[in-house]
């Protein structure tokens, strides 16, 4: 295996004449090809959707936080190429595989795309290539799943092309934080395919950590989210306990976080959501129970989180309660259909459950979300029929709950809490309102 010496690849990254491919234009992929061609690299972009290529050939971005003008600009100037014809993978230099890895039905890791994805690679490899995963996944997806599948091809690794795997850590939506400022996690299945990884990446993000395999890089993130998970659910069982003591769990929050050390600030909410933390935990749970182990704090705080929509519920229905009223024909708004704040991303927000259960039970239900004018067609809930609302003094004052979700900086929380009869904040977004308090219950 020639892990010494130089290599083609290598001149070609500290060059920048490296061709980028990224697989998998959603909420990680077009991000990571913006760091790309802003640290001076050409790009190709593939995804089997078509119209979001043709979207993106049109100049049009359809991820909130990627303006479209910086999309046109990269079209007409070419140093971003989208394209559904996967035989054009050949032309990359290194590719590197953004897409989806969901839990199936029964809450196992579904890693159909990451096969699919690698088995259309390695139809097209070619000596020189350098493949990192990027998807999250559980230890030893790179080289048990991937690696063989492209192997079939002929070529070995670490002799004629190079295997990687480092964990996208996108935060949707954070100012703070884009694809660039965030440091990147690199594991090589060997030593070169390790340093060629880290030597690309860090000219796109701001330092490329290199561990001892890709197994230990798979880990990693899975760890990441494990630990918010765990930490969320301990907020979110101090909540309930808090709440049924006369303590308001934001305040201690909020008053422990004064320590400088020894505590990190999390916060309770309606439940979990997005892509990552509802799902990656089980995918090390299924790691586990392979090798005769039980992941308990996964799984406790699995059950935790996912009992919060039912509490919530539980809340507004007490709170229906003291003015007389069922949730069968009230009238409810629910603020905040993404899974968290100034994003337009719902994939496995807590609010739809919570949508589900008040519809369920017969309420007359609206939901305003600045972010999401109308609900698509989703997997598992189909409310495509309805849109957003306006929220007018008038609207406002008909409703008999508004119930906060997703906390958007674009909510007027005064004037909400002014005309609603009664707010369910579930988020403490009500915080700083000093007038008509007596209408909020947290919950
Ligand atoms: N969204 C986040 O904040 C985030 C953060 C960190 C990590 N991740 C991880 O990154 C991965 C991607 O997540 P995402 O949020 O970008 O998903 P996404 O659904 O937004 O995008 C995935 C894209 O891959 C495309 N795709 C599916 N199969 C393909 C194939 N065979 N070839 C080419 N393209 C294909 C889909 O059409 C879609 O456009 C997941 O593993 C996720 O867990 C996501």
């Amino acid at each position: 295996m020639s892990t010494e010496g130089s290599v083609p690849l290598e001149k070609a990254i500290a060059d920048k004449t490296a061709i980028i491919g990224i697989a998998g234009l959603g909420y990680v992929g077009l991000p990571l090809i913006r760091a790309f061609v802003a640290a001076g690299f050409r790009t190709m972009g593939f995804d089997v959707d078509q119209t979001k290529v043709d979207r993106l050939l049109a100049g049009e971005s359809y991820i909130e936080h990627i303006p479209s003008d910086w999309i046109g600009k990269c079209i007409a100037d070419k140093t971003f190429e989208p394209t559904a014809d996967m035989s054009r993978m050949k032309e990359a230099d290194a590719i590197l595989i953004c897409v989806p890895t969901p839990l199936s039905d029964s809450r196992d890791p579904d890693l159909t795309y990451v096969e699919d994805t690698t088995r259309t690679i390695a139809k097209t490899l070619r000596p020189g290539q350098l493949v990192a995963l990027e998807s999250t996944t559980y230890p030893g997806t790179t080289r048990d799943v991937m690696l063989p599948i492209l192997e079939k091809s002929g070529l070995k690794v670490g002799k004629d092309f190079y295997v990687a795997y480092s964990p996208e850590r996108e935060d949707p939506g954070n100012p703070n934080f884009s694809a660039e400022k965030i440091p990147k996690v690199v594991g090589g299945i060997d030593a070169l395919s390790c340093r060629l990884a880290c030597a690309l990446y860090s000219h796109a993000v701001v330092d490329a950590i290199p561990v001892s395999s890709c197994e230990a890089a798979e880990a990693c993130k899975i760890v990441e989210n494990t630990y918010r998970s765990v930490n969320i659910a301990m907020v979110n069982e101090l909540k309930m306990l808090f709440d049924r003591i006369g303590i308001d769990v934001w305040e201690v929050i909020d008053a422990a976080k004064t320590k400088p050390f020894g505590f990190q600030a999390f916060y309770p909410g309606p439940g979990l959501g997005g892509h990552c933390i509802p799902i990656d935990p089980f995918y090390l749970s299924w790691v586990a129970r392979r090798v005769g182990m039980a992941t308990r704090f996964i799984e406790l705080a699995g059950e935790v989180n996912m009992s919060m929509p039912q509490y919530v519920i539980h809340q507004l229905q007490e709170a229906l309660n003291e003015s007389a009223k069922s949730i069968r024909g009230s009238k409810i708004c629910l603020l905040g259909v993404a899974y968290k704040k100034d994003v337009d991303d719902m994939r496995e927000s807590p609010s739809l459950e919570l949508m589900e259960m008040l519809l369920n039970r017969g309420a007359e239900l609206t939901y305003n979300d600045p972010h999401v004018p109308k609900l698509p067609t989703l997997r598992r809930y189909d409310m495509s029929h309805m849109e957003s609302v306006e929220l007018t003094p008038e609207f406002l004052a008909s409703q008999d709950c508004v119930l906060i979700a997703t906390d958007h900086t674009a909510y007027d929380y005064a004037d909400i809490v002014k005309h609603a009869q009664l707010v369910i904040d579930t988020r403490n977004a009500t915080k700083q309102v000093t007038e008509g308090r007596e209408k909020i219950r947290k919950a």
